[in-house]
């Protein structure tokens, strides 16, 4: 550094070299969008644990616990169940890249923008897509699927079990006997649903699916769990070529085209999670002691128990916005229990709105995306927020925020709804933990 020039004078500083940045210290906020969510302080206790060398036999048993938690979790005796390090889409990738090779046929039915993202993914791996598309706020009759796949025969149809950007879910449990009906491979995308909706992967014939942590699981961004079974590890062991300078004695590559990206390579990554432990990433130690905190506390409560909580709370909240004259938006028969969408009245500035819940109240409520962008308002009440006096205080603060907008909704109309659905459950299920948190935070056997 030549004389008279100051560290802090150069252009990129900002501020880390004259001490100016301060302590991590986030000002408190309620995550009440479409993810991510408040994390579990349970979950953020976890991400301190210590780091462990990652063939230590104490962690390489922390790996087959999480793959036996996320079995139970996802309903299924795949061998193969285990993360992937990144947020959610990087289990998407994962599956994709390793499962399509350069033009195959994949059909991808969309009715939102994650569907969007599904072909896009498909596209760059070299996939031929065809798609089918539901209006937004709507999703698909099985026969609609089933026509399509007739028409376009893919290799593989890929599709979300519910979709953040409209707060719609498809039902799913057709679709696998159709595929197998038709002999395709069935990848659900389940970032948004898993711990919160039921996912019975192996009654349902479903053969690949990915998760993410940030909604239902409690957790942060930044680990995606994945299930696939024997039909995907028969396609991908075809295509198995371990990097050289760890390849084992005796390694034969498959005859398929190489997956084309490492990183994502499940061949590679069966081989990690597996017996043989080969060497591929380091993983991400901290992200795999969340997850498996994350799953620890949803079968602590149980799968049944943590849906109807989900359940129960979406009817509260919806009840509760329509007291206050709010219009829910979609195929209410098909509302993801953890997601609601609801229409930002006429005159209101949807933006300002969300400005005024997080400066005011600390609330943050989500938007959306597409066609639906400035329409309609995403509120989340997934894994830990998915609470009782969270519902609560988001209507109170919704109800104020509208009035300071000039929209008066009837005074405590949307709170005392939410209240009577609370009650009404608490009389018909008397004796029942409140449907506010777990119960107990011991996992059963
Ligand atoms: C249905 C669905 N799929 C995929 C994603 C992408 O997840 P991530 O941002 O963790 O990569 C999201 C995120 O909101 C989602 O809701």
């Amino acid at each position: 550094m030549g004389p008279g020039l100051r560290l802090a004078d150069l252009p990129w500083d900002d501020g880390a070299m004259t001490g100016e940045i301060g302590e991590l210290n986030p000002p408190p906020r309620l995550l009440m969008g479409p993810g991510p969510i408040t994390c579990d302080p349970r979950v953020l206790r976890a991400l301190s644990t210590q780091l462990l060398g990652q063939f230590d036999p104490a962690f390489t048993a922390y790996m087959n616990e999480v793959m036996g938690l996320y079995r139970r979790l996802y309903q299924t005796e795949n061998r193969w169940t285990f993360l992937v390090d990144g947020t959610a889409r990087a289990g998407i990738e994962a599956i994709l890249v390793s499962l399509i090779s350069p033009g195959d046929r994949v059909l991808v039915p969309i009715f939102g923008r994650f569907g969007h993202l599904l072909c896009e993914i498909v596209q760059r791996c070299g996939g031929a897509i065809s798609s089918i598309e539901a209006e937004w706020g709507t999703v698909f009759a099985p026969e609609q699927i089933e026509a399509a796949i007739r028409q376009h025969r893919p290799r593989v149809l890929a599709i979300c079990q519910g979709d953040t950007s409209t707060t719609m879910a498809q039902p799913l449990d057709e679709i696998g006997a159709i595929c197998r009906r038709h002999d395709v491979i069935l990848y659900v995308d389940a970032t948004a649903t898993l711990g919160g909706m039921d996912l019975p992967v192996d009654r349902w014939q479903i053969d690949a699916v990915s998760a993410g942590l940030q909604k239902c699981l409690s957790g942060p961004p930044g680990s995606s769990p994945i299930t696939f079974n024997q039909r995907v590890v028969d396609i991908v062991n075809a295509r198995k070529h371990v990097e050289a300078g760890i390849r084992p004695a005796g390694y034969v590559a498959g005859n398929g085209v190489p997956i084309q990206s490492n990183y994502f390579d499940l061949a590679m990554l069966m081989d990690y999670w597996g017996e043989s432990r080969l060497n591929h990433h380091t993983e991400a130690a901290s992200m795999l002691y969340a997850a498996r905190e994350c799953a620890r506390i949803v079968l602590a409560e149980g799968l049944d128990a943590c849906f109807a909580r989900h359940r129960l709370t979406s009817q509260a909240l919806t009840g509760g916005l329509t007291a206050m004259g709010l219009t829910l938006f979609g195929d209410q028969a098909h509302k993801m229990p953890n997601v609601t969408g609801v229409l930002i009245p006429g005159g209101v500035d949807g933006e300002t709105v969300r400005r005024l819940m997080l400066e005011d109240f600390g609330i943050e409520i989500g938007s959306s995306f597409g066609p639906l962008k400035g329409r309609i308002w995403r509120i989340g009440t997934m894994g830990y927020v998915c609470r009782k006096e969270n519902v609560l205080h988001c209507l109170g603060a919704l109800e104020a925020t509208l009035r300071q907008c000039g929209l008066r909704a009837p005074p405590g109309a949307g709170v005392d709804a939410a209240l009577t659905v609370y009650r009404a459950a608490a009389v018909s299920a008397p004796g029942s933990p409140p449907a506010n948190a777990p119960a107990t935070d011991r996992m059963p056997a």
